[in-house]
């Protein structure tokens, strides 16, 4: 390991600009960033853009960035849970992505969804530890509405089954999700978890979207999750890497959604994404 000397102790940025963790600089990445959980799912994204290279690989973060059917991409792993997410958020940001799409895996709480649909998350209820330090537990974990309807409409063109509805994210895979810990321990508080979370409609665990929509809303990014069902905690089924591929594949055709609508909303004048750019756009694909 070469020493290097980085800017300061609470900015640990390279003299070039090089993000800390992810060693990414402005320039590098995209402003629509893919955020799988695992490192490996990086180059598998890639595979479905027209051209692609490694930026960066540093402990759990892998970025590669290219270009999916002519637009501008980039996919970055966060590792698993809050503390790692919101890092590679943080970085990610400093250096200019504005538009987060997770791409992970999930566990479904309800039999409704079978083995390798993909949930799209309209929010998350905020059982990390991490958004915690950001900002009062009262703050809602909400997905962008235009990310949200990106990830919808992408699902329907490529004809995938998808659910649309609230998350529970969650800083623990075992006990906090109530999974018997070690020697079968689980305390009085978890045991329960499950159904109370099915009667108010949350739709499945996973471990990152909270920490992501939180952080994106505090400094005015966008963000949105789709995540695979590989487990269903109502059957008990556990099936690795069920749905993966699809949710890649509705992540970057909603990053080409989106561009699209962003590039019509700036055409258009307006601030953000709205029905009547959206409209338009559905009328002009349909004369095409
Ligand atoms: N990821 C989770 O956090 N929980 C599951 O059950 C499956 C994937």
């Amino acid at each position: 390991m070469v020493e290097e000397k980085l800017k300061s102790a609470s900015q640990p940025v390279s003299a070039e600009g090089r993000v800390y963790h992810l060693a990414v600089k402005p320039g590098d990445v995209s402003r629509y960033v893919l955020l799988p959980g695992d490192p490996e799912r990086v180059p598998r994204i890639a595979r479905y853009w027209d051209r692609s290279w490694q930026v960066a690989s540093h402990r759990e973060y892998v970025t590669y960035s290219g270009y999916y059917k002519g637009v501008f991409i980039s996919a970055t792993s966060t590792g698993i849970g809050g503390p790692a997410t919101a890092i590679a958020v943080e970085e990610l940001a400093r250096v200019g992505a504005d538009t987060f799409i997770r791409v992970g895996t999930t566990g479904a709480l309800t039999r409704e969804i079978k083995l390798g649909d993909l949930v799209i998350s309209t929010g998350a209820v905020r059982m990390d530890g991490t958004s915690r330090h950001y900002v009062i537990p009262e703050y809602p974990a909400v997905a962008s509405y235009d990310v949200v309807l990106a990830l919808i409409e992408a699902a329907e063109e490529l004809g995938v089954r998808y659910h649309v509805g609230l998350t529970a994210s969650s800083d623990s895979f075992y006990v906090g999700q109530e999974r018997p810990g070690f020697k079968g321990y689980l305390p009085p508080f978890q045991k329960g978890l499950i159904e109370f979370l099915r009667s108010i409609r949350v739709l499945n665990f996973e471990m990152e979207a909270a920490t992501i929509f939180t952080l994106a809303n505090i400094y005015g990014l966008r963000a949105g999750a789709v995540c695979a069902a590989i487990a269903n905690r109502e059957t008990e089924e556990f099936v690795v890497d069920a749905g993966v591929e699809d949710a890649i594949r509705v992540a970057n055709e909603a990053v080409k959604i989106l561009s699209e609508w962003d590039d019509a909303a700036l055409k258009k004048g307006r601030p953000g994404i709205t029905p009547s750019v959206i409209g338009e756009w559905f009328e002009k694909r349909k004369r095409a």
